[in-house]
């Protein structure tokens, strides 16, 4: 797999260190409260384990699986909503973890899904914020890094569903996926 990557962005020991310092930040935020911690599955998986396990407060942890790329490396209009989960967020704080906003789409369509729910607050913790991919007006309020716009894939991020086990995060050399 590492000879698909063109250059490596982030390695374990710098996610390492931005979970700790979100992780800090986010249990400093919601002192004494019990949030809702929401991850977006798949690509949440590897954030979600490392960013709670800085957080030192009592959360609920709760998995969603939303989809917008159908495994390419361009976000799709349509979010479908894969699995849901199946606890009440009516009046809770609810944190969203996510690997990568990019168009927004995904998150814009997860907060109107909470919000509709009741949810009393929605805050958002991204790995990566690629900024320059917005097609919605939306901002995460925990950001691990900024990211440029190249498609990137590992810890989490894939490309056709691989590369999700990558210890780092990279981008995936071009060859790759144009033919
Ligand atoms: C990716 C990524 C985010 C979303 C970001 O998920 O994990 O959830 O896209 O893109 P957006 O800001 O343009 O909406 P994807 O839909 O590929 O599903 P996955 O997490 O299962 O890979
Ligand atoms: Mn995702
Ligand atoms: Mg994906």
């Amino acid at each position: 797999m590492d000879n698909d990557i063109q250059e490596v962005l982030f390695d374990q020991d710098s996610i390492h260190h931005a979970a700790v310092r979100l992780g800090k930040q986010i249990t400093k935020d919601y002192a004494g409260e019990e949030p809702v911690v929401l991850s977006v599955l798949k690509g949440a998986y590897l954030w979600t384990a490392d960013l709670l396990r800085e957080v030192d407060l009592y959360v609920k942890l709760e998995f969603i699986k939303i989809s917008s790329y159908h495994g390419g490396v361009s976000s799709t209009n349509s979010i479908s909503l894969v699995t849901d989960i199946h606890s009440d967020v009516q009046g809770r704080d609810v944190i969203i973890l996510e690997d990568i906003v990019d168009t927004g789409q995904s998150l814009l369509f997860l907060k109107k899904l909470l919000a509709e729910r009741g949810a009393k607050s929605i805050q958002v913790a991204t790995l990566l914020d690629k900024k320059e991919g917005r097609k919605v007006e939306i901002k995460a309020d925990y950001i691990g890094f900024d990211v440029r716009n190249e498609f990137v894939v590992g810890y989490g991020l894939d490309y056709k569903e691989m590369y999700r086990n990558l210890p780092y995060v990279g981008i995936l050399k071009k060859e790759v996926y144009s033919d």
